[in-house]
């Protein structure tokens, strides 16, 4: 089976991509070929930090080895180190319907968000990562509920393309993780934990103890004193209690049984003491990590040679079937 996903080098990290997205990604690779990918390319389709783009890219790097990528299992690379991503976002350009893309609810969100500055890429970024798709004959796509979209889209831009020039791609499949799918905001737990948002409303993988505290303890509540899972009536809480469950492997029923005589305020530090003994092998690896700089620029350099040997054998046959 053949795997692919990826992460914009764009924002900060925090535990909800990870319980969302990359811990899927560290479960596939027992099974299957993995491809992860860091895509500079999708990020600079909003205006972005030039001169801190390449510390950004690293650090995505850091967070998949902290979290389990291996290395020489896996093909870690970065986007635009091979140039057939673009080449194919171009050929499937000629096929996408501009409705599709005008549709997509990301593309509406984010032009609402940048509507001083709403460029052609920012339209074309499913096509970009249609290509990023097929480029490898992908399987299956692990990713966030947010993603799934443009997973659909780029399943109906591989059919398109078979049927008009003779079956070229596989079909991928999206894979969305029901539970854990959405962590919410700390701050404002009626809104998803946003790489964007002010630092008090998400823990990043890297954050100290003393963050961990701190962040967990201003975390909104709700009002009441029950330790009781009801997003509706107790969002806060129920928050904190899908992060507990999804990090000690435990049902939330049998923690609401645990709690059930214990304050807001006990259950936050024992969740404080969760995250920061589980959070732990992330900030080992990282400072062993920046220790050894050329570590990762090798890991990128090595896996952009694997995924580009891959793409060329693709392009090959597009190429072909299209008559070019
Ligand atoms: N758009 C995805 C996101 O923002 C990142 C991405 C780009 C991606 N290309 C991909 C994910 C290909 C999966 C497959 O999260």
């Amino acid at each position: 089976m053949k795997i692919f996903s990826g992460i914009q080098p764009s924002g900060n990290i925090h535990i909800g991509n990870y319980l969302a997205v990359i811990k899927q990604w560290v479960a596939f690779q027992e099974k299957a070929d993995c491809i992860f990918c860091i895509v500079d390319w999708h990020a600079i389709t909003v205006p972005y930090e030039t001169k801190t783009l390449q510390q950004k890219i690293k650090e995505v790097a850091s967070i998949y080895l902290a979290s389990g990528i291996n290395p020489e299992k896996s093909i870690v690379f970065v986007q635009s180190q091979v140039k057939e991503h673009s080449e194919l976002a171009w050929l499937l350009n000629t096929i996408t319907s501009l409705g599709d893309l005008q549709r997509m609810t990301q593309f509406k969100d984010k032009s609402q968000k940048h509507s001083q500055n709403i460029c052609a890429g920012l339209l074309n970024y499913p096509v970009l990562m249609a290509g990023d798709i097929l480029l490898y004959q992908t399987e299956v796509v692990p990713v966030g509920e947010d993603q799934k979209q443009h997973v659909e889209l780029a399943r109906t831009i591989a059919k398109k393309f078979n049927s008009k020039f003779g079956e070229t791609f596989k079909i991928p499949e999206v894979s969305v993780l029901k539970i854990g799918a959405k962590i919410m905001s700390l701050t404002n737990p009626d809104k998803k934990m946003s790489k964007s948002d002010p630092e008090s409303s998400r823990i990043g993988l890297f954050d100290s103890p003393e963050q961990i505290k701190k962040k967990i303890g201003s975390a909104t509540t709700d009002s009441g004193r029950e330790i009781k899972f009801n997003p509706k009536e107790k969002p806060g809480i129920s928050n904190l209690l899908t992060i507990y469950s999804l990090f000690s492997d435990k049902p939330i029923k049998d923690l609401e049984n645990a709690f059930a005589s214990q304050s807001y305020q006990s259950f936050k530090q024992s969740l404080t003491d969760l995250l920061v003994e589980k959070l732990e092998p992330f900030r080992n690896k990282k400072s062993e990590l920046d220790k050894n700089p050329e570590f990762i620029e090798k890991i990128l350099a090595d896996g952009a040679k694997r995924a580009e040997k891959q793409a060329q054998e693709t392009m090959q046959k597009v190429k072909k079937v299209m008559g070019l």
